[in-house]
């Protein structure tokens, strides 16, 4: 794992460079794409990027890591719903090559096939991570098998606690969701996370530390051939 530290903005910055250069380089390249509020830096420099003609997502497919179980994609707090207003609606991508887990109707089928959809589009080239405050990666939280493919989980109690923030209500936060598994990530070719405030120092002093632990599903990033964490100091700052 390679580590990256800089403010917000700058690995913000630094990681969209990373997507621009491998589209350009690859088309219809496959992106692995994340939620939560730490990507919203990096979506925000591709919209402009593409707007500004360095770049064209026409040939590009997308795969997401998850989605809550319960809500449907127009609720506004569903991920696909957060893709759509913070990137695919800005920028000229085709829509129906974006794929997001379902977390209505049949989401255990569609799950279940998730990974097998990704190899049929020759695997993802790039995937952007968030991090949770406990090291879950997508929706992994501890204890998850690092052989885990796309899945329904249970959401740790601090997740709900943590997500909360984006409800009206801790009530209204779902309890399970959908999510590609530690092994879906893993099969990704390059793989960023992206990690902002002192929340997450705990868990990336944890990562860096470089032990494999499932009590860190993050720690699974370990083994990975091309990995960089790209941090702001307050992310770093449990790090000796
Ligand atoms: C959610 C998502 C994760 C994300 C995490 C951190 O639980 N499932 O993919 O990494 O939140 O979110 P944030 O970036 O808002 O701290």
């Amino acid at each position: 794992m390679k580590v990256v530290v800089g403010n917000e903005q700058e690995i913000s910055r630094l990681i969209a460079e990373e997507f621009i250069k491998q589209v350009n380089a690859k088309p219809n390249s496959v992106l692995g794409l994340a939620t939560g509020t730490s990507p919203l830096g990096v979506y925000a420099n591709l919209v402009k990027a593409n707007k500004e003609g360095r770049v064209t997502f026409k040939d590009v497919a997308t795969f997401n890591l998850d989605e809550y179980i319960g809500l449907e994609g127009t609720h506004d707090q569903s991920y696909r719903y957060f893709m759509n207003v913070n990137l695919f609606d800005h920028i000229d991508i085709d829509k129906s090559r974006t794929h997001v887990l379902k977390g209505v109707g049949d989401y255990e089928a569609y799950a279940a096939q998730y990974d097998d959809e990704i190899a049929s589009f020759g695997g993802i080239d790039l995937q952007i991570l968030g991090i949770g405050s406990d090291g879950h990666i997508a929706f992994n939280e501890p204890g998850t098998s690092f052989d885990s493919l796309t899945h329904v989980a249970e959401l740790a109690e601090s997740t709900i606690v943590d997500n909360s923030r984006l409800f009206n209500n801790i009530s209204e936060v779902p309890t399970k969701a959908v999510t590609m598994g530690l092994k879906s990530i893993m099969n990704a070719r390059k793989i960023v996370l992206i990690a902002t405030g002192k929340n997450k120092a705990k868990a990336i002093a944890s990562l860096l530390k470089g032990v494999k632990t499932i009590d860190n599903p993050s720690t699974v990033l370990i083994d990975h051939p091309d990995c960089t964490i790209y941090v702001d100091e307050d992310a770093y700052s449990l790090v000796k």
